[in-house]
């Protein structure tokens, strides 16, 4: 079986790719504790790539890798890109988006998931894009999730992200439209590599 290494120390990432690949026969693993990779780019494609290069060559392995966050029309895109920093804490994000809408009519944003792979030398093999789009509550409501969930409101389903269902989410979500994207080429790529994934 193919190792593909994942660029994340952390547990509960590698988990959630597991399910969105399950059906590839890739082996999953965590990348060396010690390899940092600081994100530098503006734009969630850009960050993606360089964590699955850098791990691909630290490793020698092909690596994958994902980054994700937040952009809110009225401002500006922000957080984008700086969305994990947006704050310390969840609720401390929450409360400085809130604070910057303020009571903005204007409340359209979207989640953005950007996904890469990295072949062992670092060149990039695959790429794919994930957007879902929603609206910025003025309270949070629901308790699932994680992050920004309870304040995005998805008028598709009626619901915020902290509201749905987990299976719903992994459905519909921003990560859920990447590897929806992701796995088509993934399984040719796999065929050509390794003769698996048909
Ligand atoms: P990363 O891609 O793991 O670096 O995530 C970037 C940041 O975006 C996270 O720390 C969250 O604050 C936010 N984020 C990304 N995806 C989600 C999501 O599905 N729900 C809520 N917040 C998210």
């Amino acid at each position: 079986m193919a190792r593909l290494v994942v660029a994340t120390g952390n547990p509960g990432k590698l988990k959630e790719m597991e399910a969105y690949l399950v059906e590839l026969g890739w082996e999953l693993t965590l990348k060396p504790e010690q390899l940092e990779i600081e994100e530098t780019g503006d734009s969630f494609a850009e960050n993606a790539c360089l964590k699955a290069s850098q791990v691909a060559e630290a490793t020698g392995e092909w690596a994958i890798a994902d980054d994700s966050g937040l952009e809110v029309d009225a401002l500006d895109g922000a957080p984008g890109v700086f969305s994990a920093r947006y704050g310390k804490t969840d609720s401390e994000r929450i409360e400085r988006l809130l604070n910057a809408l303020g009571n903005e009519l204007n409340r359209e944003a979207r989640f953005v998931c950007a996904i890469a792979i990295a072949r062992p030398d670092g060149t990039i093999a695959l790429q794919a894009e994930g957007i879902c789009p929603g609206r910025i509550l003025h309270a949070p409501r629901g308790t699932g999730g994680f992050g920004y969930d309870p304040i995005f409101y998805v008028p598709e389903q009626s619901q915020t992200f902290a509201e749905m269902p987990a299976a719903v989410k992994h459905r519909i979500s921003h990560r859920g439209r990447a590897f929806q994207a992701l796995l088509p080429q993934f399984q040719s790529l796999s065929a050509e590599t390794w003769g698996q994934g048909e």
